[in-house]
């Protein structure tokens, strides 16, 4: 296809048209499939990123978007540079554009978990060299793109299919709602009055004709759905622990909410996972669940979203 937006940004899914969505997804499906027997470190054919390095800002913990980054750096033969934010000059007042600014002097791309999501559009601002979102306080896609991965594996397609959000309207859920306006399945979001989906993404996605629809039952939303997903009842940085646990314990995803979806149903949770609250271990453990799946397939759809910025794919 070509990269259409060349050394391009990975802000967020509703930034980006559908076309270069599904080429991504596309591409990460060939290249999981083209080196399902290689050992984990070795280099993809034609290493498509010789010579390229990805420099990593942590600000936030991570286990799979570190791990799964590095090693996508890995498999495309480049390199990377892992950064906890505390411990660079940002960490004690250097500003997000002159650390953009030189960053840019040293590396090819830039991913960053961050805690504002303003500090990441701000670093893609000030740059040179695309910015990819790997977490911020308002949204994940890149979890998107695996959780989509994961659901065309094991279902083929979506479409004609409804997908169930039960849970928090967190970043992730953002990111659920974007995606499902963009690559066109119905959502169903059962959330908390006081806990809810994003109002201005939800506002954005009827805009653009995005079939969403929010609810405050859970077995509404999981009726006859293809994939049930949740996540974690206190995000990175949320401070009202103790409030958010009170109105989330009905939106537990148990073995009786999951017999309400479609008998191919899906448990997704883009882990980590607090078996008992969001979901009983039961669930997370048992046949339905992809979530290892989907873990893995962070790795595959980074590939192609780095190949992509770098106007590789
Ligand atoms: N799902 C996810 O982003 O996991 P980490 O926080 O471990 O990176
Ligand atoms: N919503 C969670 C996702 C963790 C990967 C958080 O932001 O902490």
């Amino acid at each position: 296809m070509g990269n259409i937006m060349a050394n391009s940004h990975f802000l967020d899914l509703k930034d980006l048209p559908s076309e270069v969505l599904r080429h991504i997804l596309d591409t990460a499906k060939a290249w999981k499939t083209a080196r399902s027997d290689m050992p984990k470190g070795a280099v993809d054919e034609g290493a498509p990123l010789a010579g390229h390095t990805l420099a990593m800002i942590f600000e936030k913990s991570s286990t799979r978007t570190r791990i799964s980054f590095e090693m996508a750096m890995q498999q495309l033969g480049g390199s990377s540079v892992v950064l906890q934010g505390g411990s660079m000059q940002l960490g004690r007042g250097e500003t997000v554009a002159d650390t953009a600014r030189v960053m840019s002097r040293y590396v090819d791309a830039v991913m960053v978990r961050a805690n504002s999501h303003s500090t990441v559009e701000e670093l893609a601002a000030m740059g040179s060299v695309p910015v990819i979102n790997a977490l911020t306080d308002r949204s994940h896609p890149c979890q998107l793109m695996a959780d989509m991965l994961t659901m065309e594996d094991h279902l083929g397609t979506l479409d004609g299919r409804k997908v169930a959000w039960v849970g928090d309207g967190n970043n992730v859920a953002t990111s659920l709602i974007e995606a499902a306006t963009k690559f066109g399945f119905s959502l169903s979001l059962a959330c908390p009055e006081s806990y809810g989906p994003d109002k201005d993404t939800l506002e954005w996605a009827k805009r653009e004709g995005g079939d969403i629809v929010v609810t405050t039952n859970p077995r509404e939303a999981a009726e006859g759905a293809g994939a049930l997903i949740t996540d974690t009842w206190v995000s990175m940085g949320d401070a009202d622990a103790d409030a958010r646990m009170a109105a989330l314990k009905p939106f537990q995803v148990d073995t009786a909410l999951m017999e309400l979806t479609s008998r191919d149903a899906l448990f997704l949770h883009c882990l980590p996972a607090h078996r008992g609250e969001e979901v009983t271990a039961d669930v997370i453990d048992g046949p339905r669940s992809a979530v290892w799946d989907e873990a893995e397939n962070r790795l595959h759809v980074q590939k192609a979203i780095i190949a992509w910025c770098l106007g590789k794919i």
